[in-house]
């Protein structure tokens, strides 16, 4: 598992940024040049094979450089995707795995103005290369978030929870009371749609499936703000019927599974309603009725949020004032958006520190295939990867 790294520098894996050096010195150099430890990938395939934990040497730190070590990165599905090669974005390869995460700055080159030494940082991008101990990104390459929140939440805040908000922000003009049911409602996304929904008066209708620990499940999601926790196989009973009696039919559908969970979501949708896919867990196609479509109008979208970051500027997306991180004022991505608004629309406090990932089997299982490296990674630094905390 052990060897010297083929990267030199820890700036190589990018997607995103491939500025040229620059020779300033940083505000504030470290006392010694440090062991950097990466888990990184040279082709894509089973995790399990071609993750290998090596030695890295840490890049001088440029004008527009920071110097970060790395405090918690999560392992996500798309971590996943990518290192199997079937995901979106590609990195070059070599690279670091992990797309998200955070980390301290330790030093910044002469022209950054951004952040400063002690800061916290996230990855503004995928494609960063997470999963090591140290880097050296550019500064456009993160964005500052408070320190005093936890740090798992922080690690986790760039991705499901803004994904989670642009849903409920996009597609349908809800109002508070307005219903939204989703599926795979533990997943991180899923947490997260249920903690903002709540925080901006939505209701929702929140399917999983069946376990033998379901009640622990449901009592959960229950505490973060969810309505009503249903099994997949609750949903297609034909019970149902009686369940939207007495409510109105959701008029927003969030799909991160596919196949026969996706069909369902569309049966109880309203007319006109919209359903939004931005996971496929089954890896199963979207199957929609001709009469869903014809008789009830219903739209099928989808949902990126590296594209959606592509597509608006950062200007927008990352509100500059400071203040509570958890719901949308710093990096929720709010386009034009009042940072406040989540806030002054919450019904019930302290939904904010709480954006954080209960352990799901996809997480296990993305773990499960990555083990030996995470064992090798985490009997030898300090670093933090928060699903073997989990496990
Ligand atoms: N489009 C975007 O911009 C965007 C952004 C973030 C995430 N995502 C995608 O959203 C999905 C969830 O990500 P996450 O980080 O929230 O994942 P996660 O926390 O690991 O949760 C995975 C979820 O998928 C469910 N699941 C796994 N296999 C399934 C199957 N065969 N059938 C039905 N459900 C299944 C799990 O349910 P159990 O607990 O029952 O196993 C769990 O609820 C991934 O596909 C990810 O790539 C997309």
């Amino acid at each position: 598992m052990w060897g010297r790294g083929a990267l030199l520098g820890t700036r190589t894996p990018s997607l995103a940024w491939g500025r040229g050096w620059s020779a300033a010195a940083p505000c504030s150099a470290p006392a010694e040049p440090s062991r950097v430890r990466a888990l990184i990938y040279g082709h894509h395939g089973d995790p399990a094979k071609v993750v290998e934990l090596k030695n890295l040497e840490l890049a001088a730190v440029g004008g527009s450089d920071v110097h970060v070590k790395m405090l918690a990165a999560p392992i996500n599905p798309s971590d996943i995707n990518m290192i199997q090669g079937n995901y979106g974005l590609l990195p070059k390869l070599p690279a670091v795995g992990g797309n998200e995460g955070v980390g301290q700055v330790v030093a910044v080159g002469g022209s950054v103005t951004g952040v400063k030494p002690g800061d916290w940082v996230i990855p503004a991008n995928a494609g960063l290369g997470t999963w090591r101990t140290e880097a050296v990104f550019s500064e456009e390459a993160l964005i500052g978030v408070p320190s005093d929140i936890p740090l798992q939440s922080a690690a986790t805040l760039g991705v499901n929870p803004c994904t989670a908000y642009r849903m409920l922000m996009d597609f349908e003009q809800l109002q508070p009371g307005d219903w939204v049911i989703q599926n795979a409602s533990n997943s991180g996304v899923g947490q997260a749609v249920i903690q903002i929904a709540a925080a901006l008066g939505l209701r929702t209708i929140n399917v999983v499936r069946d376990r033998p620990d379901l009640q622990e499940l449901t009592d959960r999601l229950k505490s973060l703000g969810a309505e009503h926790v249903l099994t997949e196989e609750e949903l297609r009973k034909h019970e149902m019927k009686n369940f939207f009696k007495d409510m109105p039919q959701p008029r927003l559908a969030l799909n991160c599974v596919g196949g026969k969970s996706s069909t369902e979501l569309l049966r109880h949708l309203a007319p006109g309603g919209t359903m939004v896919t931005y996971g496929g867990m089954a890896k199963q196609p979207v199957i929609a009725s001709v009469s869903q479509l014809i008789f009830k109008d219903l739209k099928l979208r989808g949902f990126w949020l590296s594209q959606w970051k592509k597509d608006h500027s950062p200007g927008l997306w990352v509100p500059r004032q400071s203040g509570s991180v958890g719901l949308s004022p710093h990096n929720c991505p709010v386009q034009g958006a009042d940072p406040h608004a989540v806030r002054s629309h919450r019904p019930r406090p302290a939904h904010s520190a709480r954006l954080l990932r209960g352990p799901t089997a996809g997480l296990r299982a993305c773990l499960g295939s990555l083990n030996a490296a995470l064992r090798v990674f985490e009997a030898d630094s300090h670093h933090v990867l928060i699903a073997e905390e989990l496990e």
